[in-house]
């Protein structure tokens, strides 16, 4: 799909729809609209309202050289933001699409020119494109397709950045929806190093023996079950200035391409959705995609230890005590609690590489999504002022996060007799142990934890997203270095 920013006048713009936004409760005609309005009647008769997401459409208005005037609902003009009109024009080009329209140009009033505004109205019309259909083999699947999709008003920069943006984030949404017979750790590690080729990064694979050598003992003991070799994907983005500080950002993302639960295995309901279990991996991938493009002003490593949790002969036992990189031992009660064990090994391996702040992402916890649902990313911290940055670019990006607390309580349902530490923590509050768990080797770096588990994945489509993979956390991880 061509993104553009459209330089005609209104009425002499060339598109299949031509979209103005109305919203609820205005009176008349919505101020958007062309003079000689057209669209006037639709509103002032009630056939439109306004509420988000409705969509009307006028063929052949008079006065336009659009075949179609789109009204598309903004809902209440007061809480329009950069976030509602990301799903609008995801909206939008979804319902267009369906329909057989193959170009559409938004027409975005004054107020809704800044950078942000513009960078999302172009990111919900490419996230919204997806469709997760590569395995069908209908060949009239691709019969619809919007081709153009231009914007009036706005910066070209912002048009851009939102270009960049979601197509990181599509990627990362790709990696994360293969089925796990074909995303493997070493098909992450080779997609991780063409893209890394295509956009300019150094990408550095560890295999099994380099990690053995190096003593990643608590990654490699996930990665014993499966057939499948493990992979530790390093990617480094270095800014082209010297950078004011010596902060050096890393990105830690969980890359378990099938997560069936080990010799601890889960039940056969719903298990299918774990290839979505390198999700944070993908995340970290996607930033750093985009990332390349945006060039922020701090140095930023990518880390991603993939591997496969599969109960084999060879796969560990609960009651197993494993050495991890950092030296200390870990008793694996539970071989389904693998997430955190290959996170530590490459969370003790980015501070070796000079991270100075961390940054993991990682779907989890079961118990995350009881907590906080769908709807919002759960945060864990050591450092407060880290938190408060992130929550401000997450804020920003549209990409709901909430803090979960760590009181020093929650730590002792780590203790284990035989060993430092064991994996689980028990039923209650298995999101803030698991953080523990992980915060007990960062220590005092400062890090936040994210769990994805309830955000990762889409179980139901929306009008302005396919069902599958959101690519939740990446654009956040952007803005973040990007205000750095
Ligand atoms: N990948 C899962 C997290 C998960 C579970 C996501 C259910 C979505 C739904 C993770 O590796 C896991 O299995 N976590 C366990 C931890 C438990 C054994 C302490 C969980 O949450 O059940
Ligand atoms: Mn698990
Ligand atoms: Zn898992």
């Amino acid at each position: 799909m061509e993104i553009k920013l459209e330089p005609a006048k209104f009425s002499e713009v060339d598109a299949d729809a031509l979209v103005v936004i109305g919203f609820e409760g205005v009176e008349g005609a919505p101020p958007e609209a062309a003079p000689g309005d057209p669209a006037k009647e639709l509103y002032q008769s009630g056939e439109f309202s306004g509420k988000a997401l409705e969509i009307s459409i006028l063929h052949r208005p008079a006065g336009l050289k659009a075949k179609r005037l789109v009204l598309a609902g903004g809902g209440k003009r007061e809480k329009f933001d950069a976030a509602a009109l990301r799903k609008l024009t995801g909206g939008l080009l979804r319902a267009l699409k369906a329909k057989g329209v193959r170009s559409i140009a938004l027409a975005l009033d004054e107020a809704w020119r800044s950078d942000d505004f513009v960078a999302a109205a172009v990111e919900g019309a490419i996230l919204a494109d997806v469709e997760n259909d590569r395995y069908k083999t209908d060949p009239k699947k691709n019969e619809k397709a919007v081709e153009r999709f231009a914007v009036l008003g706005g910066s070209q920069a912002a048009v851009d950045r939102g270009r960049i943006l979601a197509e990181a984030q599509n990627f990362s949404r790709d990696l994360a929806n293969e089925p796990a017979n074909v995303m493997t750790p070493t098909l992450l590690a080779e997609r991780a190093q063409q893209m890394s080729a295509e956009f300019g990064l150094e990408c550095e694979v560890l295999d099994q023996d380099r990690m053995r050598q190096l003593g990643m003992g608590a990654l490699l003991g996930v990665a014993q079950g499966s057939a499948e070799p493990p992979a530790l994907i390093v990617i480094r983005y270095k800014p082209a200035s010297v950078p004011a500080s010596l902060d050096h950002l890393g990105l830690v993302g969980k890359g378990v391409t099938f997560d069936t639960g080990g010799i601890s295995i889960k039940p056969a309901e719903g298990m299918e959705k774990m290839r979505y279990d390198m999700s944070g991996g993908a995340a970290v991938l996607g930033a750093m995609r985009a990332i390349a493009q945006l060039k922020p002003p701090i140095p930023v490593t990518a880390l991603v230890p993939a591997v496969e949790n599969m109960p084999g002969s060879k796969a560990q036992r609960p009651g197993d005590i494993v050495k991890s990189l950092s030296g200390k031992t870990v008793e694996v009660l539970n071989t389904d609690a693998e997430g955190r064990l290959i996170l530590v090994d490459a969370l003790t391996y980015a501070q070796r590489l000079g991270c100075t702040h961390l940054v993991d992402a990682a779907t989890l916890t079961g118990a995350i999504v009881v907590a906080l649902g769908n709807v919002n990313v759960g945060a864990f911290t050591n450092n407060e002022e880290f938190l408060q940055k992130f929550l401000a670019a997450s804020k920003a990006e549209g990409e709901k996060t909430w803090q979960m607390p760590m009181d020093e309580e929650y730590k002792e349902l780590l203790k284990s007799t035989f060993a430092d530490l064991h994996n689980i923590g028990g039923r209650s509050g298995g999101s803030i142990t698991a953080a523990w768990f992980i915060r007990d080797f960062v220590a005092e770096t400062p890090w936040i934890h994210l769990d994805i588990a309830g955000t990762a994945w889409l179980d139901d489509a929306k009008p302005y997203m396919a069902k599958g993979p959101t690519g939740v956390g990446l654009r956040t991880f952007v803005r973040l270095a990007e205000n750095w």
